[in-house]
């Protein structure tokens, strides 16, 4: 029940552990071409070129500006938390002149602010992390796809906290290009950057594209490091490669992760079932049920409440209590995992995921349950039966008002 990563979902697993294929068998090119389409779906989008980046979460983030950024390039970072902090370091390991604006842990910009950045700086890349798993919070975005484009700026977005678990919309929001990970809300191991990227975002990453020696075919292009257009600083990561591996010519870049392609299919495949819109739901009421169960024992829940994501909460650590000794007794005794914290929260709160597989009643109920007794056993003053009596009185308040909502969804149907 930590931040990620969570328990995998059996299905996940089970995909995961079947025999591999060579890498141009009809079954496992098949597998690349659905899975293309699986995370159209996930990610709410159009785009062609929606494909796995193999490693972990930052292997995507690391892909998206290495391809998109050539050296001297001005890039936006609005930063509310340690992965804003990951996307400037890796912006500057590219070659960009980095702007950065900072709000405090646990709040997120107005839309207002990001424009008049924009306009102070004028950069050609807004660099955005959704959901920042170290505070909680999640940055709105769906204006900003619009002041991006009225400002002739691209736009990015890290997506690996948040994604089927919070509302999330590529192509509604505008965005260019979006990375994500498998091991919070999709319910999967790390390993494997679900991402997207719109025409925009192609055709700068494809002017830069060049075939490196022993695949390049006559005609292909090559760029020269003296030329106009700088080459992708990464092989592994070039994107413009990567797109013709997945893509009809199906270039022999890397050799696909297939055990992770299975895995990564699998997540989806199990999100689509479920329909990405109740995935939300399902992350909403149980992440709130937590949320109120540790307000019902008496804790203080951290961040702007506007602002929290449905899958991670973070509660403040009690006076006299000490942190990582509720976190050892609970794990030793009841086998249940929470999170320690980052920087200026270090030692102040605890986080908590309801997130993936995890997003269910009975963790939230038995989290609660073993918490009050951790909690009490380290001398903090906690309300008995308060965790789990508040979840439940959530999850009646939930159901009366998706039961009076139903007639309503009927008669639209209906309609
Ligand atoms: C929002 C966010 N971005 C990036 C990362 C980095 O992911 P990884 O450790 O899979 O590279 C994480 C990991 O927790 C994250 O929460």
């Amino acid at each position: 029940m930590g931040p990620g990563p969570i328990n995998a979902d059996p299905r996940v697993l089970r995909a995961m552990s079947a025999q591999l294929v060579g890498q141009y068998d009809p079954a496992m090119t098949a597998y690349m071409t659905e899975t293309m389409g699986l995370y159209r779906d996930v990610f709410k989008t159009a785009n062609e070129q929606t494909l796995l980046i193999d490693g972990t979460s930052r292997a995507g983030i690391e892909a998206a500006l290495v391809s998109m950024i050539e050296p001297g390039d001005r890039v936006l970072v609005p930063i509310f938390g340690r992965f804003g902090h990951l996307l400037r370091e890796i912006a500057e390991r590219c070659g960009a002149e980095v702007h950065v604006r900072e709000v405090e842990w646990g709040t997120v910009f107005t839309p207002e602010q990001i424009e008049q950045a924009i306009i102070e700086t004028k950069p050609k890349l807004l660099a955005v992390v959704h959901g920042d798993t170290s505070t909680t919070v999640a940055q709105p975005l769906d204006e900003l796809g619009a002041i991006c484009r009225a400002h002739g700026v691209l736009f990015y977005t890290d997506v690996t906290a948040s994604l089927a678990g919070n509302t999330f919309e590529t192509d509604a929001w505008g965005l260019d290009a979006v990375t994500a990970g498998l091991q919070k809300c999709l319910g999967g191991p790390s390993g494997s950057a679900p991402a997207t990227f719109s025409a925009k975002a192609v055709e700068l990453i494809n002017s830069r594209k060049s075939i490196e020696a022993g695949i390049r075919s006559e005609g292909d292009p090559v760029v020269s490091p003296f030329g106009s257009a700088t080459p992708i600083r990464s092989n592994y990561f070039d994107l413009s490669m990567i797109f013709d591996y997945w893509g009809a010519k199906r270039l022999n870049h890397h050799t696909e992760a297939t055990s992770m392609l299975y895995g990564a299919r699998e997540c989806a495949r199990l999100l689509v079932d479920e329909g990405i819109d109740a995935a939300v739901e399902r992350h909403r009421m149980h992440g709130g049920a937590m949320r109120e169960g540790l307000r019902g024992l008496g804790l203080r829940v951290f961040g702007d409440e506007r602002y929290l994501m449905n899958n991670v909460t973070a509660v403040y650590i009690p006076e006299g209590v000490v942190g990582d000794a509720v976190r050892g007794e609970l794990l030793d005794d009841f086998g249940i995992e929470i999170g320690t914290s980052f920087g200026p929260l270090h030692g102040k709160v605890w986080r908590i995921g309801t997130m993936g597989y995890n997003a269910r009643k009975d963790t939230v109920l038995t989290t609660l349950s073993a918490f009050e007794q951790v909690l009490r056993r380290a001398g903090a003053p906690v309300t008995a039966g308060g965790g789990v009596g508040a979840a439940y009185d959530f999850y009646t308040d939930a159901h009366a008002a998706s039961a009076a909502a139903a007639p309503e969804f009927a008669e639209a149907d209906a309609v």
